[in-house]
């Protein structure tokens, strides 16, 4: 039996809002420590501190915390911490000798005093994030953001993976597999890397893999790798029993940012990219910076791609670095521009989640034309450049635009110019293939500034 999920972090951190959507995604019981000790006291914490003092709590909450973990339980728990919980010594040794303690960051100053203003809670310490800041500091499984979107929760953090890694449920990407061997031991199944692997005939070998293994109708698998990784398993699971539980664990920054959410799997044909597929959301995407050290830096680049996409739809971060490694937040930050658009148009039928494919229409004919030579992300930033160029063309970016959008794409290393033999002519037919053509127009979703996209309809 796999160990205790513990939350912890400083008041109003979120960490009981989270236990309770964490226990619904994975199934599991949760735990609240804070209300446990209110039924063991008979009256709320703040009363209770003004009456007896904060040692006097300190050691009902121990002994709370003891009586729990000591009960027998036959699953793995979510467990919600108070906020000091962990200041004493015994009891941090006492959760991580039963589980893992991930530490929640602390929102900034003005989420934390609206959440504390909106009470709820009985919050005898107030905010104490700055006060023990180096204590919420010391805890290396961090969760930096999370958000629920449709069927999932996506958590985002550093050091959080393994937890949710169930080795003989999950299916790895083949170099994951082996830069991460501790991880895939007794794997479900590993998938060959790369794109051309993405075909009918892994989704038969998956099919067949989850049927030896006895794989039910009740039982959750994992995806660990990329966005070729995720779309197999997805669809897999989509298709299996008609229909399973999965979690997804993207382990590039262009599945952790693009790939992971928005409940789109499937496969290629020789027909085309994406041509069959399922829309079948992971129960829980768990986004892990610590995947992105081994990260290959074309792969790196690739993502700084849709990153940059990213911000031209939400609008531009200027003070970033488009080389190191991203951290939580800037991934966070990212996901949460396509997270707000998915959450207006779940299933793509509204028109809203046009804006994603930004730099796309071209990107995606620029990637073909290349025979894939180009990765996403580099046909994607070329794409964006020649899209912000229509723009002006149409009146509807200033002059300088293409110039300035190609600055930051340049900066992370990717190109922006059509290439040799390329023309915007010669990509006609290609455009047409794409699946925003209709009726003789295309509808491009054209990046017309930072936080300006437009979606419009040209005629070919
Ligand atoms: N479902 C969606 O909404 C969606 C959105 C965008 C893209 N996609 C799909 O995602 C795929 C592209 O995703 P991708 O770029 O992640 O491709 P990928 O899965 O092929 O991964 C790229 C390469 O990185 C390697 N790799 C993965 N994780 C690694 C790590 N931590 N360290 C070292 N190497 C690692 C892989 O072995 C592979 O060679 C395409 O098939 C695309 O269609 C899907
Ligand atoms: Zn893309």
């Amino acid at each position: 039996m796999k160990s205790d999920l513990f939350l912890y972090g400083a008041p109003a951190s979120g960490k009981s809002t989270l236990a309770k959507a964490l226990g619904r995604a994975l199934a599991l019981p949760v735990i609240d420590l804070d209300e446990a000790i209110v039924q063991r006291i008979a009256m709320p914490i703040a009363d209770y501190f003004q009456q007896q003092g904060e040692d006097a709590f300190r050691y009902v909450e121990t002994d709370v915390l003891a009586g729990i973990l000591e009960a027998p339980s036959a699953f793995r728990r979510v467990i919600a911490l108070g906020g000091g919980t962990l200041l004493r010594q015994g009891n941090r040794e006492l959760c991580q000798a039963h589980g893992t303690v991930f530490c929640l960051d602390t929102p900034d100053a003005q989420e934390l005093s609206r959440r504390l203003a909106a009470g709820g809670k009985s919050r005898p310490l107030g905010n104490q994030a700055e006060a023990r800041a180096q204590h919420y500091a010391s805890f290396e499984h961090r969760i930096t953001r999370w958000f629920e979107l449709s069927d999932s929760l996506v958590l985002v953090g550093t050091g959080i993976a393994p937890d949710f890694i169930q080795t003989d449920r999950t299916v790895f990407d083949a170099t994951v597999a082996k830069l991460y061997p501790q991880l895939a031991a007794s794997p479900l199944d590993i998938i060959p890397s790369g794109e051309k692997n993405k075909t009918p005939e892994t989704v038969m070998k998956l099919w067949h893999d989850f049927a030896q293994a006895g794989i039910g109708r009740t039982n959750t698998v994992v995806a660990c790798g990329g966005g070729v990784t995720g779309d197999l398993t997805g669809f897999a699971a989509a298709t299996w029993m008609r229909g399973i539980p999965w979690i997804n664990i993207p382990t590039t920054l262009l599945s952790m940012i693009d790939a992971s959410t928005g409940g789109k799997t499937g496969f290629n044909l020789p027909e085309g990219k994406n041509l069959a597929g399922a829309f079948h959301s992971p129960r829980l995407v768990v986004i892990d910076t610590e995947f992105l050290k081994t990260l290959p830096p074309r792969e790196l680049r690739s993502g700084y791609g849709e990153l940059i996409k990213h911000l031209i739809i939400g609008g531009k971060n200027a003070q970033m670095d488009f080389t190191a490694i991203p951290t939580a937040k800037t991934i966070a930050d990212s996901l949460a521009v396509k997270v707000n658009i998915v959450r207006q148009d779940p299933k793509e039928t509204l028109g809203k989640r046009i804006l994603l494919n930004c730099g796309h229409t071209i990107g995606h004919a620029v990637e073909s034309a290349s025979n894939y030579t180009l990765s996403h992300g580099e046909a994607v930033a070329i794409g964006c450049v020649e899209e912000a160029k229509i723009a002006v063309e149409q009146g509807l970016a200033p002059e300088n635009w293409p110039d300035e959008l190609a600055t930051s794409f340049q900066k992370a290393g990717l190109p922006t110019e059509l290439p040799e033999g390329m023309t915007r002519d010669s990509l006609t037919e290609r455009i047409r293939l794409d699946k925003k053509h209709a009726n003789g127009t295309i509808t491009y979703a054209l990046p017309c500034n930072w936080g300006d996209v437009k979606a419009v309809k040209l005629h070919e």
